[in-house]
């Protein structure tokens, strides 16, 4: 080893870094735009059951596999896997899933993540802030992004710089590892962020009616929107796809980054309470800070049915466009402005930081390299990872790359490390294994949930996937053809990284065999 593994340094370093790593751009941008595309309180319903069932088991499974690995000096999970089920040869392989799909998600995400960075810049000197008008603060987003050439933007220089800026940042706070990077930045950032995001709900609820012709555009029916139930929608297979890949995708639950901060907990850490809790705080920031600025700030202005054009038109204009106008008719715009734009960057950062971890424990567990060298290799491979996200976003490489890295391998994973957890380990093992240290029990009713409900509401998910999408996805059906070539280039790409780190697995294990023979 090249020294002793890195340790958290406090319980609630790590649930502050767990949390940190789930409230992201997910839950301020993803869960609005994804909720109010599906109707708003139709996707609620489907949202909570997916939680329960899905989001809270694979919690408490990588935080219990991801220490049990911990305990064998492995932090990603091709070694978790591997300790796991040591018989079995090809599991490693698998494991690979739990290094690429962080890589994937970070390639495109930490561009999305600098554009907020460069929104806090553009509110603070006032720049966006006397846009009155949908079109021209759409634009303004559209110059930035490089997509077009207007009276605001000339090419995407100012984006790339803010994108190296926050590149930086990220690297930098990895580079001081586990306790004096991570942690460190998330015991300060996530105070800060729920300081934000009080700041933002509090203005949101007290918005009266903007548009007197309009007395039912009010926060009250804004609020309806998304908490009055439409039962109707549970027959809607889109609708369960939706809200079970959200819950995955904001508890960052199903891709190794759990798994990863949880190595390096110590045997006796309780994982019952602090996964609990992590995923708590979570849908705190999700469901009643997410729920209670965007939805509701754009229903008062806009009306319910402007929401679900926007927020179906792109991920990003609820958050990009419909928002800062919001801002910018009230009082303070500057500040609120810069408040919300600077809540994105503190949760995008936390989440984007934890998205690198795997790739660089991969590196020291289980090829002995040191921290900063392992950190400043990870830094030149993902630089040239996110290129591709930064100029060819015109040509829907985000979203290649956000359907596979975020969504179709977040299921996959999750299914195999369920069935490994609770049918390989074993359930009664596994529940003794959650049960070490811990500070309160799990419910009984999660034994019978984690063996058979999960699994199988995952191959249910799984299954009508594979079912619907399958030959459309392949054949790129609702591609544009000039894009095609770069969708192609862009699964290619997946492939070859993922060969290459297939490749990594196999001589890291041949040589600790050979290492091993040579002691016998
Ligand atoms: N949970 C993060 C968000 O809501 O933005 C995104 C994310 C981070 C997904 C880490 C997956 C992950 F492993």
């Amino acid at each position: 080893m090249a020294g002793k593994r890195d340790q958290w340094g406090s319980r609630l370093g790590i649930i502050m870094a767990v949390a940190g790593s789930a409230i992201g751009l997910g839950n301020f941008l993803r869960f609005p735009a994804k909720a109010a595309a599906n109707g708003g309180g139709a996707f609620m319903i489907p949202y909570l059951i997916s939680l329960f069932l899905l989001g809270i088991p694979l919690m408490w499974i990588e935080w219990t596999l991801g220490r049990y690995g911990g305990g064998f000096e492995h932090g990603t999970a091709p070694g978790i896997f591997h300790s796991v089920w040591k018989k079995n040869r090809f599991i490693k392989y698998f494991g690979i899933i739990g290094i690429f799909g962080p890589m994937v998600i970070l390639s495109y995400y930490c561009y999305i993540e600098s554009w907020t960075l460069a929104y806090s810049f553009f509110a603070l000197t006032g720049t966006t802030t006397t846009i009155t008008d949908q079109a021209t603060m759409q634009s303004f987003l559209r110059g930035f992004q490089g997509l077009e050439n207007n009276r605001f933007f000339h090419g995407g220089g100012p984006a790339y710089v803010f994108f190296l800026i926050t590149f930086v940042i990220n690297i930098w706070v990895i580079y001081y590892g586990i306790k004096g990077g991570i942690e460190r930045l998330c015991k300060w950032a996530m105070p800060l962020l729920f300081i934000c995001g009080f700041i933002l709900m509090l203005r949101v609820l007290s918005l009266g009616t903007p548009d007197p012709s309009k007395p039912g555009w009010n926060i009250t029916n804004g609020l309806g929107f998304l908490w009055n139930p439409d039962f109707s929608a549970l027959k809607s297979a889109k609708v369960w796809l939706e809200a079970a890949g959200q819950i995955f995708f904001t508890l960052s639950v199903g891709i190794g980054v759990i798994l990863t901060y949880a190595s390096y907990l110590s045997k006796g850490d309780d994982v019952v309470l602090s996964g609990l809790t992590a995923a708590g705080t979570n849908e705190l920031a999700e469901v009643i800070l997410g729920g209670c600025i965007v939805i509701p700030a754009a229903f008062v202005f806009f009306g319910p049915t402007e929401i679900e054009a926007v927020s179906r038109s792109g991920v990003f204009n609820l958050g990009f466009v419909t928002m800062p106008l919001v801002l910018n008719s009230l009082p303070l715009s500057v500040f609120f402005g810069f408040v919300w734009f600077f809540l994105l960057f503190l949760a995008g950062v936390t989440s984007s930081i934890s998205l690198s971890q795997p790739a660089v424990a991969f590196l020291e567990d289980e090829f002995n390299i040191g921290r900063k060298k392992a950190v400043l290799i990870f830094a030149a491979v993902i630089f040239i990872l996110c290129q591709p996200a930064v100029f060819f976003l015109k040509n829907g490489v985000v979203d290649e790359l956000d359907f596979w890295g975020g969504t179709f391998f977040l299921v996959l994973f999750a299914t195999i490390e369920t069935l490994l957890f609770a049918w390989v380990f074993g359930m009664e093992k596994a529940w003794d294994e959650i049960h070490k240290g811990a500070d309160m029990r799990v419910p009984r009713v999660y034994k019978f949930i984690i063996k058979y409900i999960t699994p199988l509401f995952l191959f249910c998910i799984l299954g009508m996937w594979l079912w619907q999408e399958w030959r459309p996805i392949i054949f790129m059906k609702n591609v544009a053809a000039a894009n095609k070539p770069f969708i192609l280039a862009t699964r290619a790409g997946l492939l070859a990284i993922f060969a290459v780190l297939a490749v990594s697995v196999k001589v890291s294990w041949s040589r600790k065999n050979k290492q091993a023979e040579r002691i016998r």
